[in-house]
């Protein structure tokens, strides 16, 4: 199992995220898709595992600015960058496709075999993709986009890395998820969902499946402090 460290997920997935899982996180604007694969990356670096983000739609620089800001009491980010443990890779990559005459698939493909040769040359075992909802706009054919998903977890599963990739959700709410190939084609989901109260509003993390392993069914709310996600556990909620 990889711990991923983080505040009451590990108990939800019952120890961590199986080993070599490709893992899809889905979630509304805001939900916190982004930070919680930030600190997966960050919490295995100060264990000393090297960890590769790649940012497929965000500024590197952004994504550093903004986890340093909500997270402030992690005050090593910068070290762990500097050893190499922390590696934010950008790669905007609606910008290999130039004109119509470009095949979006070879393109995506290419993206692909740099991705790989980056976690290889890192010694990375953890690796974050945000957001791979960037893929479906350069690849619009459906059955091609499919073609591309599998090949990208063919590709990971392949370098035995455990991924975290993000998925954009236009319907945060619990009852609203509509499923999507890739929710289908990775090993494991999870969802960040958002229901709107009238003054307040309430996030919540569900793992909606987890191949070959036992995992929490609840719905549990989670809260972003500057100490990283807080998720609370089953037993936590009974307390409160
Ligand atoms: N210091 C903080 N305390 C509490 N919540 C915070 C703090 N800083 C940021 N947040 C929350 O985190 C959200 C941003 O998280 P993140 O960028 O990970 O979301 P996302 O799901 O990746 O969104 P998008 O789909 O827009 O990329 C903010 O909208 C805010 O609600
Ligand atoms: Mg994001």
């Amino acid at each position: 199992m990889v711990e991923t460290g983080i505040s009451g997920l590990d108990a939800m997935l019952y120890g961590g995220i199986p080993k070599d899982n490709q893992v899809i996180v889905v979630g509304g604007p805001g939900a916190g898709k982004t930070l919680l694969a930030f600190e997966f990356i960050y919490k295995g670096a100060k264990q000393g595992h090297a960890g590769v983000f790649f940012a497929l739609e965000e500024d590197p620089k952004r994504i550093i600015h903004n986890a340093k800001s909500t997270f402030s009491n992690f005050e090593d980010i910068d070290e762990l960058i500097d050893q190499g443990k922390i590696i934010i890779n950008g790669k905007d990559i609606s910008e290999g496709i130039l004109s119509e005459f470009d095949d979006p698939k070879y393109e995506f493909g290419k993206i692909v075999t740099e991705m790989e040769s980056l976690i290889v040359k890192s010694g990375a075992t953890r690796v974050v993709a945000d957001s791979i909802s960037a893929v479906e706009l350069i690849v619009k054919d459906p059955i091609a986009y499919r073609r591309s998903m599998w090949s990208l977890v063919a590709n990971l599963r392949r370098l035995g890395v455990t991924t975290l990739l993000t998925s954009e959700s236009d319907r945060p709410e619990r009852s609203k998820l509509r499923f999507k190939p890739e929710h289908f084609i990775f090993d494991g989901m999870l969802a960040m969902y958002q229901s709107g109260e009238d003054i307040k509003r309430v996030s919540a993390l569900e793992v909606l499946k987890m191949r070959g392993y036992r995992h929490s069914f609840i719905t549990a709310p989670y809260e972003i402090t500057p100490s990283g996600f807080d998720v609370l556990s089953a037993e936590e909620m009974t307390r409160r």
